[in-house]
């Protein structure tokens, strides 16, 4: 998969494909990350990417010429790629797991990082496929929501995951929050570990953990099991 993400501030999400699981992808040739600085597709010397918005008010709006000239010169590196733009912007539909092994299912991504006020309208019409939010609040920009989005996405592309760091069993891929979990010592501060999981008996062990993660999803997010009874989403594997 290749992914290229286009902003005025690539320093802000450098760090976030540099380490761990989004890391090892890389080095192992599964995704190839690239991000490019909108500043050098500026033609003026002050590398200009922004200007204040026709009709007037607060901000100032990226404009159309460098980000044009960016996507440009990516899909001139990949012609026979079928590519998807992403904008960020808090505008855009919320992503959810759903959406995201659909991205995961993509050939090429471009994300555009929405930043200042905005984006030129007209970049929206002639390039963008789906506008995209990571949920109702408001960030400084788009990078950490591209980083956000693209770090889920990652992590569902074929032989990202090893056994320990397995997605099966995830929150929202069976449809429910995840259970608790223990590790040694078995005795900390006075508090055990429930009896249960040391019992070695497989079949007590998974309905237990399928009782507290009903338990859980139940308190704090009764919304998703409403919604899974509607899709059917609720049929990943689960532990
Ligand atoms: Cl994608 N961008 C910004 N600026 N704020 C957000 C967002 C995106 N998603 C949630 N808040």
């Amino acid at each position: 998969m290749i992914i290229d993400v286009i902003t005025p501030f690539p320093n802000l999400i450098e760090g976030a494909f540099q380490e761990s699981i989004v890391k090892r992808a890389q080095d192992k040739g599964l995704v190839k990350v690239t991000l490019w600085d909108l500043r050098n597709f500026a033609s003026d010397k002050h590398h200009t990417v922004d200007d204040y918005p026709y009709g007037g008010g607060a901000g100032m709006i990226l404009k159309p010429e460098p980000i044009f000239l960016a996507v440009d010169e990516i899909q001139e590196k990949y012609p026979d790629t079928e590519t998807d733009i992403i904008l960020m912007t808090p505008q855009g539909k919320t992503y959810t797991q759903q959406l995201a092994r659909s991205f995961s299912q993509r050939e090429h991504l471009i994300f555009l990082c929405g930043h200042y006020r905005g984006i030129d309208q007209r970049v929206i019409d002639a390039l963008v496929t789906e506008e995209v939010s990571i949920g109702d609040y408001i960030l400084s920009g788009g990078e950490l929501a591209a980083a956000v989005v693209i770090d889920s996405v990652i992590r569902l592309l074929p032989d990202v995951l090893n056994n320990s760091d397995s997605a099966e069993g995830d929150s929202f891929t069976c449809g429910m929050l995840d259970h608790p979990h223990y590790t040694r010592p078995e005795t900390f501060q006075d508090i055990s570990v429930p009896e249960v999981l040391i019992s070695g008996h497989h079949e007590k062990i998974q309905k237990w953990r399928h009782e507290q993660a009903l338990r859980r999803t139940k308190e704090r997010r009764p919304d998703l099991l409403n919604h899974n009874e509607k899709t059917e989403d609720a049929s990943g594997p689960c532990s």
